[in-house]
């Protein structure tokens, strides 16, 4: 922030900056800064024709629908989300919008998060690398991206006033993490603070969070936006470092007295000022609006590039060879259920565009199949709901058919923003029309619409196959069409667990919380970390998607070039008959169990496309980021040195090689403390040192041959200005002059290389008010 105030400025017009002039406009001053046009985002272009609305019930132009975040991230495939970015970015561009608000890339923490569907994954490597690679596609068209919501909103339930009450690992390995990388990977324009506060403190006026972690940390250097409605307190935010309240609350006149009255300085105007300005350095000029026939064009490009991408991202949960359908023998295919008439392709709420037309997989079907092929009962109603009458109808189709496809899913009204969800049950008449259609069909293949997941362990039995259809965007239709016909195959994977009872979920007990506060008691321990670390039996797990082939793993090797570097290398061939994708992933964990850390967390992944026969060798880097944990004592990522096991596989379970490697740690220098266990002194190297001769006393005194093995143990975790309690004629002068010798010590082992300086973050904390 630059201390020089510029007074060349007046302080209403600076104040004015500070908020937008409506809706979706910030703030311009002629000569000095334009103002820009934000729209939703994330998965398709919300701009809207008038002033607008924020909830998303208003009228926008029509725009491509790409599959929600829930469907991006079930690709696992940054190089077509760069794509999708990339073709977002021109959509945006020609409807003049400077900066689109996505992408969504909240942890999805319970899966009966409301904006699920909007978010991308469980896991914060996979969400990382996918919205990484979404901002930069967006950026290369020359629109900014604005990454939200930050942080740690994981609930919709309370969510302009529940506090996450997370602990600080939780918060850097697993809430933090995915935008920390984003920010540093792909610098966004903008990233919009959250309506929740954390642990406390609004997300919107906190300076740890907007300005020391992400600005000085991170080295963030765009603009920081609030979530629409999220400040309360105008002065606090722009304290904090929040540059732009949107939409404006008419406060502007808030901020110029707390200038006047010295309790806001005014330098914080002009960071503003500052940072809009390299804004429009970043962005240019106002955008020029596109012709009719260049949007058409872009608009025709995009719907393909939106088929391709709901074809990457369903995923095949089960198949017992029913898929694809055999088109040569297919005389009777029964259609059924609502949804393949009139497709869920988008989620509720702010991102809620109007597409530019939208598929139905039963037109598809018959389309493609003939309308004498293709017969179709809804089996329930566009609510979900169903009664008898239309069961019996769905029954007599499914009765004269070869296979019977049944459409079953969540209705439009069972999940959205604003709300969570409070079940992972499909609709009970929706499960009993599966079970008589199943009764009577000789084949059954279930395809799923659902933003959240949904349970399947009370009816998977009754199907061949379950194709998770997800919300796939406006092209779904055409794209469920081409995966059950073969046209492609399936390449989806999941990027959340599936579990068998809601209860069994790691966030069961205390999501959403209550009273105002959400706590956070699984900590770090988030979907398959919790599931694969106790063992516990899921439905399917993280990872996992089917194909119409197979894939062998073989010829695991690991080579470390330097420190705390690995190539991990490893081959996999296509053993079946078809072409296909596999998604290869890589795992990590503590060699032996330690409860407090997960099992195995994703660290890398790659799609391999191969032909049938075909084999393809693949190397993966693993580097000392990938073993980091957080050391909420040190405020410091720290590399604990042992042995960590390495898993490559289809899922977080499906693992196919293994092997280990050996990490002597970061050997980061963390100084010695009369408050430091003798633990932590004898795994020093200069502390040993000077420890020995204490330890030496304490042995010639004759206490240490008489102690217990467990005494020696009590002794390890006792802080060494503790002893003076314990009769070893150790006193705080003792103490005092162990802790000089130590930094003395510390000092020359670090001039001979024998440490590493620590680096930027240790010094942060947690600024609490
Ligand atoms: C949502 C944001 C959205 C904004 C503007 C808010 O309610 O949380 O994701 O970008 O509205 O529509």
């Amino acid at each position: 922030m630059p201390d020089q105030k510029d007074r060349s400025i007046p302080i209403e017009l600076k104040a004015s900056l500070t908020s937008g002039s409506g809706t979706w406009h910030s703030t311009g001053a002629p000569g000095l800064v334009r103002p820009f046009l934000l729209a939703d985002g994330p998965h398709g272009v919300r701009r809207q024709r008038t002033g607008g609305d924020a909830l998303g019930i208003g009228d926008s132009v029509p725009a491509t629908c790409f599959p929600p975040g829930v469907a991006l991230g079930s690709t696992w495939d940054p190089e077509l989300v760069r794509r999708v970015g990339a073709a977002l970015g021109q959509e945006a561009a020609a409807l003049e919008v400077d900066v689109l608000l996505g992408p969504g890339m909240n942890i999805k923490r319970s899966p009966l998060g409301g904006r699920n569907f909007e978010y991308l994954s469980e896991d914060p490597h996979l969400t990382g690398r996918l919205a990484a690679a979404y901002v930069e596609g967006v950026q290369s068209s020359g629109v900014g991206a604005c990454v939200k919501h930050f942080a740690v909103n994981n609930q919709e339930t309370d969510r302009m006033r529940v506090s996450a009450e997370v602990d600080q690992r939780a918060l850097r390995e697993i809430y933090l993490r995915a935008f920390e990388h984003v920010v540093k990977a792909a610098r966004p324009a903008m990233v919009m603070s959250a309506y929740n506060r954390i642990n406390g403190v609004p997300a919107s006026e906190d300076h740890w969070l907007l300005t020391r972690l992400l600005r000085e940390e991170w080295g963030f250097d765009g603009v920081v936006v609030s979530d629409w409605g999220a400040v309360d307190d105008r002065v606090a935010a722009l304290r904090a470092g929040l540059d732009l309240e949107m939409p404006p609350t008419g406060t502007d006149g808030e901020v110029v007295a707390a200038v006047d009255r010295g309790e806001l300085d005014e330098s914080a105007l002009d960071a503003v000022v500052d940072r809009l300005r390299r804004l429009e350095a970043r962005l240019g000029g106002a955008k020029e609006p596109a012709s009719e026939p260049e949007l058409a064009a872009i608009r025709d490009r995009n719907a393909d590039l939106a088929r391709e991408a709901a074809a990457q991202a369903a995923v095949l949960l089960t198949n017992d060879g029913v898929l694809p359908l055999d088109r040569s023998s297919l005389d009777s295919v029964a259609v059924i259920g609502e949804f393949a008439r009139t497709p869920r392709f988008q989620g509720g709420g702010s991102s809620r565009i109007v597409p530019t037309g939208v598929s139905s997989a039963l037109d598809a079907l018959t389309r493609r199949l003939g309308a004498d092929v293709v017969r179709f009962a809804p089996g329930y109603s566009v609510d979900g709901s169903g009664d008898d009458a239309l069961a019996l109808a769905a029954v007599e189709v499914a009765r004269a058919a070869h296979v019977a496809v049944v459409f079953l899913g969540l209705p439009e009204h069972a999940e959205s923003e604003g709300f969570d969800r409070t079940t992972l049950d499909l609709p009970a008449d929706q499960v009993s029309l599966l079970e008589r259609v199943a009764a009577v069909a000789p084949r059954v293949v279930v395809v799923l619409s659902n933003g959240g997941v949904v349970s399947v362990a009370e009816w998977r039995h009754h199907a061949n196959a379950i194709l998770e259809g997800w919300l796939l965007g406006q092209a779904g239709g055409e794209a469920t069409a081409d995966l059950l016909l073969g046209d492609r195959a399936p390449s989806g994977r999941l990027a959340e667990t599936i579990p068998l009872r809601l209860a069994d979920h790691p966030s069961y007990p205390t999501f959403p919380g209550a009273d105002g506060i959400s706590v956070y008691g699984e900590s770090v321990h988030v979907g398959y970390r919790y599931f694969d670390t106790v063992d516990r039996p899921v439905a399917f797990p993280f990872g996992h998607g089917l194909t119409y082939t197979r894939f062998e793993y073989s010829d695991l090797r690991v080579v470390a070039p330097a420190e705390n570097s690995w190539e991990v290398t490893f081959s996999v061939t296509n053993t079946g008959d078809r072409d296909g994708r596999e998604v290869a992933q890589l795992y990590v964990g503590p060699a032996e169990d330690q409860p407090t850390r997960p099992r195995a967390e994703l660290r890398g992944f790659v799609a391999l496309d191969l032909r049938p026969g075909e084999t393809t060798t693949v190397t993966l880097p693993l580097t000392a980021t990938d073993l980091q944990t957080w050391d909420a004592r040190g405020q410091r990522w720290t590399v604990r040195p042992g042995d960590y096991a390495v898993h490559v596989g289809a899922s977080s379970r499906d693992v196919r090689l293994r092997t280990t490697v050996h990490s002597d740690g970061d050997r980061v220098l963390a100084p010695l403390t009369a408050q430091s266990t003798i633990a932590e002194w004898r795994a020093d190297p200069a502390g040993r040192q000077v420890l020995a001769t204490l330890l030496d006393r304490v042995s010639r005194s004759g206490l240490a041959s008489s102690v217990a093995p467990e005494l020696v143990r009590m002794f390890l975790s006792i802080p060494l200005d503790k002893l003076r309690s314990f009769g070893l004629g150790v006193t705080s002068a003792t103490v005092a002059e162990l802790v000089r010798e130590a930094d003395a010590r510390q000092a020359e082992l670090l001039a001979a290389g024998a440490y590493r300086r620590p680096g930027a973050a240790r010094t942060h904390s947690q600024e609490t008010p």
